[in-house]
């Protein structure tokens, strides 16, 4: 079947030209073929590969675009990259490949067209559509890939144990492209996967993060993290979660499983979040349930302070990821830390103060927070779900209320360290920080408004009794 309709961007073409100068067979192959049949937005980044020398095919291409854009040489990978308009650009020429058992790096050796395809991931990443003139836009399929599209299959070209062995990354863009697409793993693939988990380890963390990622940004994360999961990779990779599986019972009393709580709550967030921290937040929000779970006889099942140890969890385990140690990390350990206050919120009377802590504590995150608990909402029992969703709304709009009043959300104090200094002709020293203290609390207690004059006779006062005598 033709589709040269796949292959309306200029760019294209100008390959083509540059290939057949060359007089190189050239192909575009990969992710961009297979987006195209899927009907997927068109994918930006490129793969060419070339049965000949895939660097003198990107310097002939680039010499033909009007902007003679810089080629980017791989010497290892023996592949270059150029940029057309935004997009990368990838050329490779076509090889047989072996790859050593400790590193992800091939010996590289020149092979045909399908030597390369046979050697890709996927039956699916393996489409092939022909760049050179008189075959152009034909789809080279020496695998079904088509039918893997149809059938929604995820299914390797080689012996599927090789294909994982070769590069175990593999392992986790097979389950990031089910979790993405939708797609089921073929059987022999699955079992592969779970025989050579333990080879995950020879991956880059960023690599395993990034694919990490994608998954919790698919529509429904749980379908990723359950293979995961299954093939025994969660386990290597993130062990502070499948250390929430199971259910303990002890004298009758059970509590509920926390992975599987986990994963639900991930689900429930994504329909409401793109937010990839939230996400992440939702994730480990029960991690420290774990080191925390105690049983006693007279209230069951316990996890107290789980949050807090879970917040601390959330560094080690960014650290142990090389994920970033930045504002995003820290999001994630105060979702985490706070996941469990507007919950005890809802549980009661809700009042001004108990709002106002909240929203000085949770600051710009206070809605953040609140998506968090409404997806931490699991109960089957539709009474219960009714209750709950519904408390949390009336926390919501109290949010609202008090915040429109109060001005909490990133609290300044209406007096600052230096009118007090200036007041009691003080030099810097724990009175000013216990005036403030006492100041900020009487606000958020509800004692006095949210402003200068009130805050002032409080300052006032406070100085009084701690033997400070005002200058005016
Ligand atoms: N590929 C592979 N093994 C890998 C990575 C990539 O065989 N570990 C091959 C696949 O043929 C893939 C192509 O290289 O289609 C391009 O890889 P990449 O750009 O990483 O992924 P895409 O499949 O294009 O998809 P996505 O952009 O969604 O990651």
């Amino acid at each position: 079947m033709n589709h040269k309709a796949a292959l309306h961007n200029p760019i294209f073409e100008i390959i083509s030209k540059s290939a057949k100068a060359l007089h190189v067979d050239t192909y575009v192959i990969g992710g961009f073929v297979r987006d195209y049949l899927l009907n997927r937005s068109e994918k930006k980044d490129i793969d060419i590969v070339c049965v000949g020398d895939g660097i003198a095919l990107a310097r002939e291409v680039s010499k033909n675009l009007p902007d003679k854009p810089k080629v980017q040489i791989f010497k290892t990978y023996g592949t270059a990259m150029l940029k057309y308009q935004d997009a990368d650009i990838e050329f490779v020429g076509a090889r047989k490949e072996s790859y050593t058992e400790d590193s992800r790096n091939p010996a590289v050796n020149p092979g045909t067209l399908e030597d390369d395809q046979n050697r890709r991931d996927f039956t699916i990443n393996a489409l092939a559509l022909s760049l050179n003139p008189d075959t152009y836009g034909d789809l080279l399929d020496p695998f079904n890939g088509v039918e893997d599209l149809k059938n929604k299959c995820i299914r390797t070209p080689l012996d599927p144990d090789i294909t994982y062995s070769d590069d175990p990354l593999r392992m986790l863009r097979a389950i990031r492209f089910a979790a993405q697409l939708h797609f089921t793993i073929e059987d022999a693939s699955l079992k592969a996967i779970t025989k050579n988990a333990h080879r995950i380890d020879i991956i880059t963390k960023e690599r395993i993060v990034v694919e990490l990622n994608k998954i919790l940004e698919s529509k429904k994360p749980s379908v990723g993290f359950l293979i995961l999961e299954k093939t025994k990779l969660l386990k290597r990779i993130l062990p502070e979660l499948t250390a929430l599986k199971g259910i303990d019972e002890i004298e009758g009393q059970r509590h509920k499983d926390n992975f599987y709580h986990t994963l639900e709550v991930v689900d429930n967030i994504s329909e409401n979040t793109d937010n990839l921290w939230l996400r992440w937040a939702a994730l480990l929000h029960d991690i420290g349930k774990a080191p925390t779970k105690k049983f006693s006889k007279k209230v069951g099942w316990t996890f107290h302070g789980h949050e807090f140890e879970g917040s601390k969890m959330v560094f080690r385990l960014f650290k142990r990821l090389k994920m970033p140690l930045n504002d995003k990390m820290k999001f994630v350990q105060k979702m985490v830390l706070m996941s469990s206050r507007p919950i005890v919120l809802a549980q009661d009377i809700v009042t001004d103060s108990a709002v106002r802590r909240l929203i000085f504590d949770a600051g710009d995150h206070v809605d953040d927070l609140m998506t968090l608990c409404e997806a931490d909402i699991t109960t089957k029992n539709p009474k219960k779900f009714k209750k709950y969703r519904n408390n949390f709304k009336i926390v919501r709009e109290k949010i609202e209320e008090v915040e429109a009043r109060d001005h909490v959300r990133n609290f300044q104090p209406p007096i600052s360290g230096e009118e007090i200094m200036k007041t009691f002709d003080l030099k810097p020293s724990r009175e000013i920080g216990v005036i403030k203290e006492t100041i900020k609390e009487a606000i958020l207690e509800g004692e006095i408004p949210n402003e200068h004059e009130a805050a002032y006779q409080l300052m006032l006062k406070t100085g009084e009794k701690l033997g400070l005598s005002s200058k005016n």
